[in-house]
C-alpha cells in the first residue's frame, strides 16, 4: 500500500504585521530584518484566537480541496508547539470541531518540523494498514509564546496553518504519492530552543520569571545546525528513494530564513530558483511553514502534476525531518 495527497488547505491570520510596526517598538529596522532573516511581514491570530481556530480552517479547506466529506477521515495527525493548553492535547478538539467523528486524534511535538513528522506518521499508518485517509495539520500561533521584548525572535515568527489529506493508494507512480520520509533528531542541543518554564522540569510558580514564559532561541548556532541536518537529513532521503539531485524541480524547505534556504540549496546542488521561499510575506511560521510554502507556490503555478518536490525542515529538539513528493493533481484552497 502507499499513500497519496489528494487535498491541501491553509489559513493564515486577518492581521498583517509588517516590519515598519515591529520596528515601532523594538529596537530594529526594516533594513535588519530583510538583509538577515528576508522575512517583509507575517500574520498574527487577534488576541482570543488560538491554534485550533486556525487548525480547523485548514481543515476544512483540506476536506474541500480533496473532494472528501469529514466521514472519509480515519486520523487527525496535529503539529503544533503552540497547542490551545498544555493540556489535553489540540487534535481531539479540531477532529470534533470538523465533525469527523471518534476518529484517532494526536499532537506531535516537533516544532518546526513537526508538520514533516506529522506528514511521516500518516504516511506510515497508511502503508501499515493501520488507517485510509489521514488529515495532516502542521498549525501555531507564535505570537502568543513571543517575548514582546525580544527583538531577536518577535520579528521572526508568524501565525498560520497548513493540513493536507493522505489517502491510501495501491498505484505507485500516481502524482501525489509520498515517496519516503526521513526523521532524526539530536538532544543534545535542546536548549538552543526552548520555553524555559511551564513544564515539569520548571513548573510556573509566582516566582517564575516572565522572561522563562516565553520561546527563547539561540540563532546563529541553530543556523549552522539547520543546514547541516537539513542537508543531511534530504541527502539520506534521496539516497534511500533514488532521486538523483538534478532531478528535484522543486525544494521547499522550512521557512526560517532566507539565507538558510540558499545555503540549503548550495549544499544539495540544487539551483537556487528550485527554492520556494515564501518567509518574505508569513515570516517562519513553525509547523506550517512547509505546507504554506506549497500552497504558495502551487498558487503561483510553480507546480506541474507529477513534480518531483523535495521537503526539508529542522526545528527545536533538535529535530530534523524530509519528505518527498510527487506533485498530485490539485487545487490547494
Ligand atoms: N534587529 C536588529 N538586530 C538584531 C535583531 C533584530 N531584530 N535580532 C538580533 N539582532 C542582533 C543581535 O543582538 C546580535 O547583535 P550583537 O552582534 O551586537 O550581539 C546581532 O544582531 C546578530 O546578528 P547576526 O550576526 O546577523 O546573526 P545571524 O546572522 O545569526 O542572524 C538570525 C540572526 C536569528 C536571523 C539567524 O541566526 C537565524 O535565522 N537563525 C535560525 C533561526 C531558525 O532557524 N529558527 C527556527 C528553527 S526552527
Amino acid at each position: 500500500m502507499h499513500s497519496a495527497m489528494i487535498g491541501l488547505g491553509t489559513c493564515l491570520p486577518s492581521r498583517l504585521v509588517t516590519n515598519a510596526e515591529l520596528a515601532e517598538g523594538l529596537d530594529t529596522s526594516d533594513e535588519w530584518i530583510v538583509s538577515r532573516t528576508g522575512i517583509r511581514s507575517r500574520y498574527w491570530v487577534e488576541p482570543g484566537t488560538a491554534t485550533s481556530d486556525l487548525a480547523v480552517e485548514a481543515g476544512l479547506r483540506a476536506l474541500k480541496s480533496a473532494g472528501l466529506a469529514p466521514e472519509d477521515i480515519d486520523v487527525v495527525a496535529l503539529a503544533t508547539t503552540t497547542p490551545d493548553h498544555p493540556c489535553p492535547a489540540t487534535a481531539p478538539d479540531v477532529a470534533s470541531r470538523l465533525g469527523l467523528g471518534p476518529v484517532a486524534a494526536y499532537d506531535i511535538a516537533a516544532v518546526c518540523s513537526g508538520f514533516l513528522y506529522a506528514l511521516a506518521m500518516g504516511h506510515a499508518q497508511i502503508v501499515a494498514g493501520q488507517a485510509r485517509t489521514v488529515l495532516v495539520i502542521g498549525a501555531d500561533a507564535y505570537s502568543t509564546i513571543l517575548n514582546p521584548d525580544d527583538r531577536a525572535t518577535r520579528v521572526i515568527f508568524g501565525d498560520g496553518a497548513g493540513a493536507v489529506v493522505l489517502t491510501a493508494s495501491d498505484v505507485p507512480g500516481r502524482p501525489g504519492t509520498v515517496l519516503g520520509a526521513h526523521l532524526g533528531s539530536d538532544g543534545a542541543h535542546k536548549d538552543l530552543i526552548r520555553i524555559p518554564a511551564g513544564g515539569s522540569r520548571q513548573p510556573v510558580t509566582a516566582d517564575t520569571a516572565s522572561a522563562d514564559r516565553y520561546f527563547v532561541m539561540e540563532g546563529t548556532k541553530v543556523f549552522r545546525q539547520a543546514v547541516r541536518h537539513m542537508s543531511e537529513s534530504a541527502t539520506t532521503l534521496l539516497g534511500r528513494i533514488g532521486w538523483q539531485t538534478g532531478e528535484i524541480d522543486h525544494l521547499v524547505g522550512h521557512q526560517a530564513n532566507a539565507r538558510i534556504l540558499g545555503a540549503l540549496a548550495g549544499h544539495l546542488d540544487i539551483p537556487v530558483e528550485r527554492a520556494v521561499v515564501d518567509i518574505d510575506r508569513v515570516g517562519n511560521t513553525s509547523a506550517a511553514s512547509i505546507p504554506l510554502a506549497l500552497a504558495h507556490a502551487a498558487g503561483q503555478g510553480r507546480f506541474t502534476r507529477g513534480d518531483r518536490v523535495l521537503m526539508t525542515a529542522f526545528g527545536g529538539g533538535l529535530t530534523w525531518a524530509s519528505a518527498a513528493i510527487t506533485w498530485p493533481d490539485i487545487t490547494p484552497l
